[in-house]
């Protein structure tokens, strides 16, 4: 049998530990399929007298990430440490540099530095395999890398946090707040005790960065993902979006528009009809349309242990057999600079919850100053105040009154300034709630 590969693996924690369970589970199956053993022989990780599910007496320890990248007796290095900085990066830095190829699941790490890498990684001719980084083991990354290489995409976007993915489900399907669902989430072990990186949509803006460099072969621009989070969205906005036909998804878009690549996460609704509204709880799902092929969803778990392991040995079985593929799918030196949609040019209908002011003409300044910016109106909906249901007709009864708008296509300059003619004019209380609609 040929000579085995050789792993050493920076990081011991929920991903690094499924990886060497998987290796040594799969160990068969994956010879069968490579033609040689992939083994684990060095290991590191913070404290070496920490209690973990594997037994570590079979593995050199390097505590040093970049000492186990450089030593000499692996051939390929995993990192699964995390963060965008020192350790993970000079370890990934000073493998690629060392002719050692890499796999890594650090989605922090390639948003922040991806191109740079991938120019080292090029320069050293070894693979830098990173599917691990997004949606966990959906093979979103091979699939735009190596599938889809003669066809352009236009737009794609997804379900890639499945913490949020989880709260909205719950919200609306057993009637919680946000903050419940949160807490929740919590003690199940989906949200971080720091919830916010996940809530107000970070972990999604890095995993599209990536998905949208390997789309449109522009280089990496984390800076360029407009971003907003769930935690404003209420009961209120998910019953609307269910009466209107809708759910609400916090969703990472990347899209190829006229004034360049639109980069954007935020909460969406998207038609309760269509293959991403069906994904619920803490699946991930990604959607790619590309020009002349009908739209592709992958739907699959986009985190936990053994799937982000899966991806991360899958990463490994294609070292072994020796298939090494640009990083982001074509040579570095061809992928350009990302010319950046600014997002007050985004275009599309909104969704706009006001509490109109209890006073004659509220509703006719409202409509006046959306006419101003020539915003037409789909559809137009007043509640009743919450106290006075059932008791008062709207209007009358003093409490603002819940009004619930949805525009035709317009540009999200002219609904921020309607807004802000709104708000200067006092005919509403408190602050609109807005949210994108995107159509399949
Ligand atoms: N967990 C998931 O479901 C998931 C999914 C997709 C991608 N990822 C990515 O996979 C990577 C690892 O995630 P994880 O969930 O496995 O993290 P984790 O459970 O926190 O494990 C991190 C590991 O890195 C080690 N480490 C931390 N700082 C170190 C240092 N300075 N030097 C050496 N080792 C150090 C830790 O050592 P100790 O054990 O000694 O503390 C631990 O073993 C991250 O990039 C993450 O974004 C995770």
């Amino acid at each position: 049998m040929a000579e085995p590969l050789k792993i050493g693996l920076a990081g011991l924690g929920t991903v690094g530990t499924a990886v060497v369970d998987l290796l040594e589970r799969g160990r068969d199956k994956l010879i069968a399929r490579c033609g040689r053993p992939i083994e684990v022989v060095a290991v590191g990780a913070r404290s070496r007298s920490k209690k973990r599910s594997i037994d570590l007496k079979k593995f050199r320890w390097i505590a040093d990430p970049a000492a186990l990248a450089a030593d000499p007796a692996i051939d390929v290095f995993v990192e699964v440490i995390g963060g965008a900085g020192d350790p993970a990066r000079r370890a990934v830095e000073t493998a690629l540099a060392a002719g050692k190829p890499v796999v890594t699941a650090n989605k922090a790490l390639l948003a922040r530095h991806g191109h740079r890498l991938a120019v080292l990684a090029e320069r050293h001719q070894v693979a830098l395999n990173f599917e691990a980084s997004v949606a966990g083991g959906i093979p979103i990354v091979k699939t735009l890398r190596e599938s889809l290489n003669g066809d352009a995409v236009t737009r794609i976007y997804g379900i890639l946090n499945g913490t949020c993915n989880y709260i909205l489900s719950r919200m609306e399907r057993d009637r919680l707040a946000f903050a419940d669902c949160l807490r929740e989430a919590q003690r199940l072990g989906y949200a971080e005790a720091d919830p916010s990186f996940d809530v107000e949509g970070h972990d999604t803006a890095q995993k599209l960065a990536i998905l949208a460099s390997l789309s449109f072969g522009t280089k990496i621009d984390e800076a360029a993902v407009f971003v907003e989070g769930i935690s404003s969205i209420t009961l209120a906005d998910l019953d609307a979006a269910a009466e209107l036909g809708y759910r609400v998804k916090l969703l990472g878009v990347a899209v190829r528009t006229e004034a360049g690549i639109e980069q954007r996460v935020h909460p969406t609704m998207v038609p309760k009809e269509s293959a991403i509204a069906q994904v619920l709880g803490v699946t991930n799902a990604v959607t790619v349309d590309a020009d002349g092929l009908a739209p592709i969803t992958l739907v699959g778990p986009g985190a936990g242990g053994m799937a982000t392991a899966s991806a991360v040995v899958s990463d490994l079985a294609d070292i072994a057999r020796g298939v090494r593929t640009p990083p982001f799918g074509r040579p570095a030196a061809r992928m350009s600079a990302i010319r950046r949609a600014p997002m007050q040019r985004h275009e599309g209908g909104y969704y706009i919850r006001l509490l109109a002011r209890d006073r004659p003409g509220s509703a006719a300044a409202i409509a006046r100053r959306l006419a101003q910016q020539q915003i037409s109106i789909e559809s137009i909906v007043q509640r009743q105040p919450a106290k006075t249901q059932s008791t008062a007709a709207p209007g009358r009864s003093g409490e603002p009154v819940p009004v619930i708008l949805v525009t035709y296509a317009t540009t999200e300059d002219a609904v921020r300034k309607a807004l802000v003619a709104v708000r200067r004019d006092r005919v509403i209380s408190g602050r609109p709630q807005v949210i994108r609609i995107e159509k399949n």
